[in-house]
């Protein structure tokens, strides 16, 4: 894909990849206390198209921001990474598969149903650590500067722009919030995406 490629709302990837999907401010933001400070709706649809029927990995504090009634997020083999040795034990963890370990969690995510796309989620700490073993990065962009305490990754040098939707500009959403789709690769080579079979 060139630069100028609109970016599917729906992706099917030419080979195996392991992504990253978030939502950010135009500064970065990506949280605010234990959740994310915006509303829009349309980029909870797009999450849900995006990662349905594959295994998503995230950090605890990320699981905990998920109202107890949508989690385990369904269709999805749910991984969870914590520290805490009896965290899996307790009612907070009800649905969630739990790992001590990341490089665990992703070995886990790749034998799960769905595995030709692992999804990692976040937050800000687990997508630091997870970057490396990632190729694929789905960032939803927000219009707006509202602080917060949670920052998305730097996507390194080794990543590169593979496209946006709207190719310029914004969606707007219908609670008036603009917002774009865009995506990014590690490297500059084989991987494509295409507006997948599975329709909207
Ligand atoms: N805008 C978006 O798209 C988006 C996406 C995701 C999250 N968020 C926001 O980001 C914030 C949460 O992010 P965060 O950075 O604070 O936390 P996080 O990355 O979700 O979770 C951190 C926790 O994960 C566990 N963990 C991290 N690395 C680990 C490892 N190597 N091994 C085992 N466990 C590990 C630890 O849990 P224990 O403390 O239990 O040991 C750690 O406290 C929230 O505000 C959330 O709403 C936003």
């Amino acid at each position: 894909m060139s630069d100028s490629t609109p970016v599917p709302e729906l992706y099917s990837f030419n080979q195996p990849i392991v992504g990253m999907i978030w939502a950010q401010t135009v500064q970065g933001i990506i949280g605010a206390d234990g959740g994310m400070p915006w509303h829009l709706p349309e980029d909870m649809a797009h999450f849900k198209r995006v990662t349905s029927g594959h295994p998503v990995v995230m950090g605890r504090r990320t699981w905990e921001s998920f109202p107890q009634r949508f989690r385990p997020l369904p269709q999805r083999t749910n991984i969870v990474v914590t520290r805490q040795q009896n965290w899996a034990g307790t009612p907070d963890a009800a649905g969630a598969v739990v790992h001590s370990d990341l490089a665990q969690a992703l070995v886990e995510a790749q034998r799960s149903p769905g595995c030709e796309e692992v999804w990692v989620l976040g937050g800000g700490e687990v997508f630091r650590q997870a970057m490396g073993d990632c190729n694929v990065a789905v960032i939803t962009v927000i219009n707006t500067d509202v602080p917060g305490d949670t920052q998305a990754p730097t996507l390194g040098p080794a990543w590169t722009f593979r496209g946006a939707t709207p190719s310029e500009g914004w969606h707007t959403s219908k609670n008036g919030t603009e917002y774009r789709f865009t995506l990014w690769a590690k490297g500059s080579g084989e991987l494509r995406a295409a507006e997948s079979a599975m329709g909207s």
